[in-house]
């Protein structure tokens, strides 16, 4: 059976049981995600693909929150642009400053949220200590600092 949503003023339909991203992604509308894997579960820990649902009080992870009929969807709306940049600056409060060194530099998707929010200077100072990197596998090493959530 098929549902009636909107996003962003446009009229979709959607299967029953679909998350808001699976909708997005159908329609090309980009929403950034970091914890999202479609290879598994969606844990909906970092809350960077956030959208406003009218009616509700709270923003929905768009890649946990499954459709409903008549859902009106916002995914660019002024509330949900200042609550990413929130979490990017949230999230930077305890990623070391080591991008010019790092790997993944030019390639970081956080990166690339921050400069896309404009995210300008650190506006929350944690007490972030380094955390050793776990290099027991030859060709994975895990730093739990670059941690996303
Ligand atoms: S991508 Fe949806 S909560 Fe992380």
């Amino acid at each position: 059976m098929l549902l009636n949503i909107e996003i962003n003023g446009q009229q979709v339909s959607a299967k029953r049981g679909e998350t808001i991203l699976t909708v997005l992604n159908r329609i090309g509308v980009k929403v950034p995600t970091l914890c999202y894997l479609s290879s598994l579960s969606p844990s909906g820990a970092c809350r960077m693909c956030v959208v406003e649902v009218e009616g509700l009080s709270h923003l929905v992870p768009a890649c946990s929150h499954q459709v409903e009929e008549w859902m009106q969807i916002h995914t660019h709306s002024p509330r949900v642009l200042k609550a990413r940049k929130t979490l990017v600056e949230l999230l930077l409060a305890n990623h070391p400053d080591d991008c010019l060194y790092c790997d993944r530099n030019g390639s970081c998707e956080l990166q690339g949220l921050s400069e896309e929010l404009q995210v300008r200077d650190r506006k929350y100072i944690s007490k972030y200590k380094p955390i050793q990197i776990d290099k027991a596998c030859p060709s994975i090493q895990r730093d739990p600092a670059k941690c996303v959530l």
